[in-house]
């Protein structure tokens, strides 16, 4: 029996792996900031079977009790889906310190303490893989989005290093690297998507994501980054 954590869980692709994974057979452990995952979700999911927390990651202590709980559970975690994230997406004469924060601590922090804090359990696993959500802001700059585009190229660094410092050792480290995705994500969120998609802006829709994850999970052999970017996105960023 496999054992996922996922962070972001209750998020738009977030929920939509950890329904997913059920369906793999998969034990999930959910991590969730407010949303209100003990809706959908909790109804959905076998709480026999699967374990939910709460926890604001710009908490560093929140995240610390997370991991302990788990490693007092878990015996083995075999994969860790960092999901969570925030999209600040202002100019540097509007950005405020905390929000930069805010920003560093959940997009780069959290998947920092996740990783090295399960890191003994993920140990355990035979084929275990840390699979973290970047964007095409982690590769290619944009103007007015100084936080999100400098914390996502952040992850981007940390994903690949740590790929390379596993390599051969049990814990693939992957970056997918996406797009813009029919989400409620960042400043302006779903109705300011639909608009630009109106006039013409293509988008991933989540389903199609969340089944290249899928993919990803059951390859015995998997590189360092996947990149999924919808038509026309590397023109626009250019
Ligand atoms: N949508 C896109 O266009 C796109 C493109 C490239 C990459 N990505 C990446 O994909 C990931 C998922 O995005 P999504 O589109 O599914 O957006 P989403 O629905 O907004 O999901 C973001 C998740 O992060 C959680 N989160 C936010 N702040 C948190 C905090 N302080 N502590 C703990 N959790 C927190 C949210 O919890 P709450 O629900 O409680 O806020 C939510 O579950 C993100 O890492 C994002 O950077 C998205």
């Amino acid at each position: 029996m496999k054992t996922a954590v996922i962070t972001g869980a209750g998020g738009a692709m977030g929920s939509e792996l950890v329904k997913a994974l059920e369906k793999e057979d998969v034990t999930c452990i959910l991590i969730e900031r407010e949303r209100d995952l003990l809706g959908e979700l909790v109804h959905m999911l076998d709480g026999n079977k699967h374990f939910f927390y709460k926890a604001d990651f710009t908490n560093q202590k929140d995240i610390q009790n997370i991991i302990s709980n788990i490693i007092s559970k878990h015996q083995k975690i075999d994969y860790l889906f960092n999901v969570a994230g925030i999209g600040i997406y202002k100019k540097l004469e509007d950005l405020t310190l905390s929000e930069w924060r805010a920003s560093m601590d959940i997009n780069v922090n959290s998947i920092f303490l996740f990783s090295k804090g399960l890191l003994p359990l993920l140990k355990n696993s035979k084929n275990a893989m840390v699979l973290s959500f970047g964007s095409g802001m982690g590769i290619y700059p944009k103007e007015n989005r100084v936080a999100y585009c400098a914390s996502k190229f952040a992850l981007r660094g940390l994903s690949l290093t740590l790929s390379r410092e596993f390599k051969g050792r049990g814990v693939d480290f992957v970056l997918l690297t996406l797009g813009s995705v029919m989400t409620d994500f960042g400043t302006g969120g779903l109705i300011y998507r639909k608009k630009l998609e109106t006039n013409g802006k293509k988008y991933l829709n989540v389903e199609e994501v969340i089944s290249k994850v899928i993919e990803i999970i059951k390859l015995s052999s998997r590189k360092e980054e996947y990149t999924l970017f919808p038509e026309g996105y590397e023109e626009e960023t250019k």
